[in-house]
């Protein structure tokens, strides 16, 4: 493979399939004696993963480290050796950066590659795979490296939780018709519509939460299946990496078979991932919805919206539309993992491969989405004038009118039947019924006040609203000022 920059370092499945010949039997590091030849040149190219594993590049060599550092504890390598592996990675790490470090795709894996790197350039590389194998450093690898991002994600989900409560308070007088089977139902704050969504997000942060306490364990030292007879410091390897409990102590995998095959953490991350990526799609439907004209209750600035080649005039909602359709590559992605696992024997079976790609896309797309969609709801805007308009439909408050009969000691399936009568009455008048006068209220039921009409302020209608999770007024504030404390 050619030299390539920084950027685009990345190498390619096709780079494999490009190689003419059998690659010499000595140059894989996991074939040396054992075969006479190299792989078939397709061979190579099916069973590489060099061309998506490359990623894991910085937590291979992190775990490399920590796996020396420990061996020299154990007196396998020396201060000296130990230093030069050291000194060999921290050149290797300045190459990959500087996008001059060349991925060979016929050493197949990023540990390979990096492996055989280093012992190109410091001898006692050759000692480093003591008591290791590629099917706990790979557990190893993705357990570090998903832990970082499930860490990146958690900042990026509570920034989309900030994000819809700043447009819920700056909007905060704002009132809107709350829906069912999308059929105006109640009166809501705008607010309280969005903090809904918080709530669910609340509820993946939980999640990702609990997922990430279960996948920091240390799997390393389980070995190919078996361990090692070596006496290896496993807890000082989980230490140097982070793998403690919530006292600081080390943890590490149980059972060396269990080390190498699950993949638990992968599919409880997916889960989480997909579970956040359906609760984005719904809060993208809202916004989709809330941008038709039909709706018209807000606005999405220029650079978050797009055009159509065709007609002049349009303006789409694509950001939101792709975070619901990429929904489906997420859910997807869960799905493939299941499968995937599924029916696989005990214990590291080359299956396994395929997990990676699944988890890397699900790990860069929900991200993406929940940044794009927090980016979003800061260029957007409310039609106050349409959201007033459409939550002043009196038709909306004709559960408060039962309410009302209520409040007089009526029952309430009495006060729903004379409500509904009441509805039918001002349809078949052609008027609305906050339009109805007293005595066409009282020829319905005799239970009518003269105060009937109050009902419809809407004002008065939403200070009503005070129970705990309600959208009244002074909740919704309670509400707002609550989350801008959590999330500050
Ligand atoms: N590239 C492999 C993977 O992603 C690493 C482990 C390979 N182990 C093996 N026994 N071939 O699963």
């Amino acid at each position: 493979m050619a030299k390539t920059s920084a950027k685009s370092n990345r190498p390619s499945a096709t780079a494999a399939s490009a190689t003419p010949a059998p690659a010499p039997a000595s140059s894989p590091v996991s074939r040396s004696g054992r075969f006479g030849t190299g792989p078939a040149a397709d061979v190579a190219a099916f069973s590489e993963s060099i061309s998506f594993d490359w990623q894991l590049w910085r937590h291979d060599i992190r775990g490399s480290l920590a796996h020396a550092a420990m061996l020299k504890k154990i007196g396998i390598l020396t201060a000296a050796e130990l230093q030069a592996i050291q000194t060999g990675f921290a050149e290797i790490t300045a190459d990959v950066e500087a996008g001059r470090f060349v991925w060979n795709p016929q050493l197949e894996d990023v540990h390979m590659n990096l492996e055989a790197e280093l012992t190109r350039r410091v001898p006692a590389g050759a000692k480093l795979h003591t008591a290791r194998s590629r099917n706990d450093q790979v557990a190893l690898d993705v357990r570090l490296w998903l832990r970082d991002e499930m860490d990146v994600l958690a900042g990026e989900l509570r920034a989309l939780q900030a994000a819809l409560v700043r447009l819920g308070a700056r909007n905060e007088t704002v009132l809107i018709p709350g829906y069912t089977h999308l059929q105006r139902a109640q009166p809501v704050y705008f607010a309280h519509h969005l903090l809904a969504y918080v709530e669910m997000l609340q509820r993946d942060a939980g999640r990702l939460q609990d997922a990430r306490q279960r996948l920091n364990v240390c799997p390393l030292g389980s070995g190919a299946l078996a361990g090692s007879t070596l006496p290896l410091d496993r807890e000082f390897v989980a230490l140097q990496l982070g793998f403690v409990d919530e006292r600081g102590r080390p943890r590490v995998t149980q059972n060396s078979m269990d080390g190498v095959s699950d993949r638990d953490f992968m599919v409880e991350f997916c889960a989480v991932a997909a579970l956040m990526a359906v609760h984005l799609s719904r809060l993208s439907e809202d916004i989709i919805l809330w941008f038709s004209s039909e709706f018209s209750f807000i606005r999405i600035g220029d650079a978050y919206t797009t055009g159509s080649s065709l007609m002049p005039q349009k303006k789409n909602p694509d950001i939101a539309e792709l975070t619901r359709g990429k929904t489906g590559r997420v859910v997807g992605n869960l799905m493939s993992l299941l499968t995937l696992l599924k029916g696989l024997p005990m214990t590291y079976n080359r299956d396994l491969q395929e997990d990676k790609e699944r988890l890397f896309d699900t790990t860069h797309t929900i991200r993406a989405c929940v940044r794009l969609t927090g980016a979003m709801l800061d260029q957007t805007e409310v039609n106050t004038a349409t959201c007033a308009a459409a939550a002043r439909d009196p038709q909306l408050l004709a559960t408060d009118l039962a309410d009302y009969l209520v409040r007089r000691g009526l029952p309430f399936r009495q006060a729903h039947h004379v409500v509904g009568a009441v509805v039918a009455r001002a349809e078949k008048l052609g008027r609305p019924l906050n339009e109805l006068s007293v005595a066409e209220y009282q020829s319905v039921s005799a239970e009518f006040g003269a105060d009937v009409l109050s009902t419809f302020d809407l004002e008065r209608a939403m200070a009503r609203r005070s129970i705990t999770g309600a959208p009244g007024t002074r909740e919704v504030r309670k509400q707002l000022a609550r989350w801008q404390k959590l999330l500050a």
